[in-house]
């Protein structure tokens, strides 16, 4: 508690901090001096400092966490049960959407792109309508992996970004609609901002399913993410090491913080076999300290030149296996 307190000292002076759990909400009640304004940013660093908080201190796993500020004069109030049910029921769906699937890991460079691309094309393959959305802000590379990158992006007369098309998968990306190539020094609110354009402003016409790339980690493009849109499960990609997997529990608890559980587990590659992979996984006496309904070991593809491992016959297989259990992912949610 005074370890939140001082964090969230160190960019804002505040009075006191309060914390409240009910059944499935942790509150934290955030009391400030009169004078000082909340902005955008500083509301979005509290909270990032807050959701890294809880995602740290495994005592409270199975929590929504909900931050209140207050001025110095009012009283920090006992606060009403919410029904997490309600609360989910709130979320947005994006018209024409049915489900929205994310791609998350801990750590960088474990091939959620790849993994996303390779997913995308896979779904479309077993017969759904699918878009693919390069939410990674600082590093996008869908348009690279698919080689559409120096493609015009176009409007439709709504002004909506008509997506960019291959393999019968609408592709847009945060790429499309910034300068190439330019490192991005973004604040919280501007990403959000570009997040929620991408989502609504593109012509996605009717799909079955949004594969959403996200960037590694669990800050602005998730919490953006899992606070306003219905989320209907996610694959969590990590390497079969304890440090990668270390961190995809991390993210995984941010998603349980949401109530988000459905999802499933891919291990990936790293210079070894897709056997290899699975022992040296299983090896690991915390193999399953991460929850997941399906498993999939995705092998070291070493003849590719291109990252769409799917489109070789030889490796279509897994692939279609991942898509067709991301369609009994989504089935679990209402
Ligand atoms: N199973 C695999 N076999 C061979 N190469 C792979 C495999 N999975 C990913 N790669 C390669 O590893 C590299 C990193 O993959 P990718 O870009 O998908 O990771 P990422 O998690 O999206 O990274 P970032 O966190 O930077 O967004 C890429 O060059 C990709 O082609
Ligand atoms: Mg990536």
């Amino acid at each position: 508690m005074n370890e939140l307190f001082e964090r969230i000292k160190k960019i804002l002076n505040i009075n006191k901090c309060e914390i409240q759990i009910n059944e499935k909400f942790i509150f934290v009640h955030i009391n400030l001096h009169i004078s000082i304004k909340i902005d955008d940013e500083i509301n979005r660093k509290i909270q990032n400092i807050v959701y890294n908080h809880f995602n740290e201190t495994s005592e409270y796993e199975d929590f929504s966490i909900k931050i209140i500020f207050s001025r110095s004069n009012e009283k920090i109030e006992k606060i009403e049960e919410s029904k997490p049910a309600q609360e989910s029921k709130k979320k947005k769906r994006i018209q024409g959407i049915k489900n929205i699937i994310l791609v998350a890991s801990g750590k960088g460079g474990v091939g959620k792109s790849t993994l996303s691309a390779n997913l995308a094309i896979s779904m479309q393959k077993i017969g759904w309508k699918v878009g693919l959305l390069d939410a990674d802000i600082y590093g996008a590379s869908i348009p690279t992996i698919f080689e559409v990158e120096n493609k015009e992006i176009e409007l439709n007369e709504e002004n909506s970004i008509i997506p960019i098309e291959k393999y019968s998968v609408k592709i847009n990306s945060i790429d499309f609609i910034t300068e190439n190539y330019e490192a991005l020094i973004w604040r919280g609110p501007m990403i959000s901002k570009a997040l929620h354009q991408l989502l609504n402003n593109t012509d996605w016409g009717e799909l079955d399913y949004l594969i959403i790339d996200t960037p590694p980690g669990t800050g602005d493009i998730h919490l953006t993410l899992l606070e306003n849109y219905r989320i209907d499960g996610y694959l969590l990609i990590s390497t079969p090491h304890i440090t990668s997997l270390q961190n995809a529990k991390k993210t995984q608890k941010m998603f349980e913080k949401f109530n988000i559980q459905n999802c499933d587990l891919i291990l990936n590659m790293n210079n070894v076999d897709g056997d290899e992979n699975e022992k040296l996984f299983q090896k690991n006496e915390n193999f399953d300290f991460i929850k997941y309904n399906e498993i999939f070991y995705l092998p070291f593809f070493r003849e590719n030149l291109t990252a769409l491992f799917c489109l070789n016959k030889k490796n279509e297989k897994i692939f279609l296996n991942i898509a067709r259990s991301v369609v009994k992912l989504s089935e679990y949610t209402e």
